[in-house]
Order: structure tokens, then sequence, then C-alpha cells
């Protein structure tokens, strides 16, 4: 008997949509380990700039702690969210108690709750357009309807944001939730300008909506500019902050946080406890003897200089290469934008030049709210060598003349 398996799923599943990318990221992994690949793919740190060796020696301390191998309170080792608040006030000016904090399995869980605890099927949720495909894929399964708004070099286009959101609402559609990624964007690289933090903050007001901060990138700044978070501006409680330490001390931590509102702290810790018991506890604690020992900035430093070195490299040979293309020029993150002409698909792009040329980029249509960004691709700088970076765009640009010559 054949069974057909489909008839147990739940109906939450025709909402799951399977990732676009996992695809070619998963085209690509094949193909590293046949030949050398020029990646400009991954959204990680350099594996180089993070002190292996240091987190060694650490994780001697971290076992010999005996709480390493039991579970943690749901919200986290106490500890860790004592140095959580303290980080807060130094890298984000906002004043917290430990029970604002929640430790979660990185900025990724602390995502999906938002979504568990706070959307409705059917309800309305705007973010930039492009935005961080996981976010669209998961808060989608939770039955939210994805609302992008335009992005501009400085950020969201927040007129056009307030349009949306008053019109939405004369429709009578429920919109409670901004999310946004207002420092160093993914995919876009795009910083948000201090005068835009302060509309989207008014906006949110007017219309009484809560903003999702995802600070991913927030420790990535490569400018001496001041970029301060919508929750340090925050001065009605309108903010959710989202934080991880995934991409300065290593995405493989899997530590990230949320800073809550008391009473959304209570439910959300309800809610947390019988899906995952704890983050991980010795990651956890190697976090919490990175934090105690003033490791952190040593290691963010080092890493904004690399990634500063490398950014720039990447532009250049961009700019040099292929001076006609639009291209985003971040001041933070990981990433830039590329549009290439609107007649070149950037799947088949990406997968000539993985087969072709054996390098990996990323097609950003995923990450387009509504179907756009067809010919628009994703480069990372972050984790490529820096003697490669050149060689790679000048492959790329091979490939784009071939296209454009036919
Ligand atoms: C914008 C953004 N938010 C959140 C995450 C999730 O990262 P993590 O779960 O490792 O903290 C990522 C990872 O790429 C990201 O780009």
């Amino acid at each position: 008997m054949v069974i057909d398996y489909t008839r147990f799923l739940s109906g939450r599943v025709n909402y799951v949509e399977s990732s676009p990318i996992r695809e070619i990221v998963s085209k690509i992994a094949k193909k590293s380990r046949e030949v050398g690949v020029i990646s400009f793919a991954a959204g990680e740190p350099d594996p180089d700039v993070i002190p292996r060796k240091l987190y060694a020696e650490l994780s001697r301390d971290v076992y010999e702690d005996k709480r390493s191998v039991n579970y943690s309170p749901t919200e986290g080792v106490f500890e860790l969210r004592e140095e959580i608040a303290v980080f807060m006030k130094k890298y984000e000016d906002v004043e917290s108690s430990i029970e604002n904090i929640i430790v979660t399995l990185g900025g990724s869980q602390a995502l999906d709750l938002i979504a568990r605890l706070m959307i409705n099927p059917g309800e309305v949720v705007l973010t930039e357009n492009p935005s961080y495909v996981n976010t669209i894929l998961n808060w989608r399964q939770w039955g939210a309807i994805i609302v992008g708004v335009k992005i501009e070099e400085d950020g969201i286009d927040t007129y056009e944001l307030e349009n949306i959101v008053r019109n939405l609402k004369n429709s009578g559609k429920v919109v409670k939730l901004i999310y946004t990624i207002p420092t160093g964007q993914n995919p876009s690289g795009v910083t948000m300008s201090i005068e835009k933090r302060k509309h989207l903050l008014e906006i949110a007001s007017k219309y009484d909506l809560l903003i999702v901060e995802d600070g991913a990138y927030n420790y990535l700044v490569y400018e001496p500019v001041v970029v301060k978070s919508l929750k340090s501006m925050d001065s009605e409680g309108r903010v959710i902050f989202v934080g991880s330490f995934s991409k300065v001390l290593g995405t493989g931590l899997r530590i990230g946080w949320l800073h809550l509102p008391e009473l959304l702290a209570e439910k959300f810790r309800a809610a947390k406890g019988p899906t995952d018991m704890c983050a991980p506890v010795p990651s956890q604690l190697l976090v919490l003897q990175i934090l105690r020992r003033g490791l952190f900035e040593e290691i963010r430093s080092k890493a904004i200089a690399k990634y500063k070195r490398k950014r720039d490299l990447m532009l250049k040979a961009i700019e040099n290469h292929m001076p006609n293309l639009r291209h985003t020029k971040p001041i933070a993150g990981m990433f830039i934008l590329i549009w290439l002409p609107e007649y070149i698909n950037s799947w088949s792009f990406a997968e000539e030049a993985l087969e072709k040329y054996t390098v990996a980029l990323i097609p950003a249509e995923p990450f387009f709210t509504d179907g756009s960004g067809k010919n628009v691709i994703r480069l990372n700088f972050s984790m490529p060598p820096e003697d490669v970076i050149e060689e790679g765009i000048k492959r790329i640009t091979i490939l784009l003349k071939e296209k454009i010559s036919k």
C-alpha cells in the first residue's frame, strides 16, 4: 500500500515554501568539493578572522563549568543575560534590565518567535523590498502577508511606507509590524539614515505599529559615522530588538537575543520553553567568556578592518570592470547588490558563473517581496580571501560580456 503522506500534513504546510536559494547553495557546495570555487555566496564571517584557537582555550573553561552539559533556563544563562544588558548599553545605547533579554538560537529563533506570537494569518507585515529571505519565508509560514516597500540608498522609502500603511488600514487590513534591518541590510547592504529612522519611529507612533529591528549587521560598520539603533531612539517602547552574535563571533555558535518589553518577554519565554528548552549552553558560556573578557571588541575590530579592505577591493573591482552597472555601496554589513541588464536572468547567470567560471553568487530574486529583482545578484565580500576578489569579479564580467553580446 502506498501511503499518501500529504493527507497527514497540517493546513499550515500550505504556507511553507522551500527556499529557492537552497538548490543553488547545494550546487555551490557540490562544486566546491570538486574544484576551487571563488565564493561570493555566503552571508558569514571569514573563519580566519575568528580566533578559533582562543575559542579552543576558552572552551576548557566552558566545559569545566558543570552547567555546560545541562539545560539552562529557557531565557538563557543568567550571567550572559546580564552581559547582554551591558552590551546593549555599550553598543546600542539602550538601557535594559535582564528582564528584557531572552537568549535565542541566533536571531533566527527570535524572528520565528515574533511571528509565532504576534502574527495572525492574513495580517500584514511591512518590510524593506528586498528583505532578508528567511524572515520572508518564515513569517509567511505563520500566515503573514509580506508587503515590501522600496529601499533607497539611505534606507526604506518612509513616505511610500506611510502611504501603504494608510491605504492598508483604510481597506480594513490588520497591520501591526514593520520589520527592518536598518544597518548593513541583507541583501542590499544599505544603511538607513538618521532622518529616516526618526520618520519610521514617527510613523510607528502615528499608526500604532511596532517595529522589529533586526540588528544582525549592527556591529560591522566600516565608516566613521554614528549609526544609532532604532531602539535607542525609541521613546514609546515601540521597537523590539533582535540581536545576533553570528556575524562577528561566528554563525555556528547560534547565539542571538531578543530585547523586549517585560510583558512581551514573559509571553515569549513561556512560548520558547517547550520548543527548545534553551539555546546551546556551551555556546552561551563561550559567548559569556568572550564578553566578560572584553574580547568581543577585539574580534570585532579585526573583522571590521579586514572586511573593510575586502569591501573596498570588491567595490573597486566592480567599478573597474563593470562600470555601467547599478550597485549598492555598503558602509556596513557583508553584501553588495548588483543590477544586471534587465534581460539577464540572475538564476541562469548564477548557474553559469558557477559551472563555467567557478564563481558562486546568489540570485537576489527571493529577497524581493513582489517577484521583481529577477536580474539582481547579491555578492558577499566578508568570506572570500582578499587575493581572489578581483579575479572573481573579472570572471563575472567575462560572463556578463558573453550575455550582452548574445
Ligand atoms: C538580516 C538577518 N537577520 C537574521 C539572520 C539570522 O542569523 P542568526 O540566526 O545566525 O543570528 C541573518 C543571517 O543571515 C540575517 O542576514
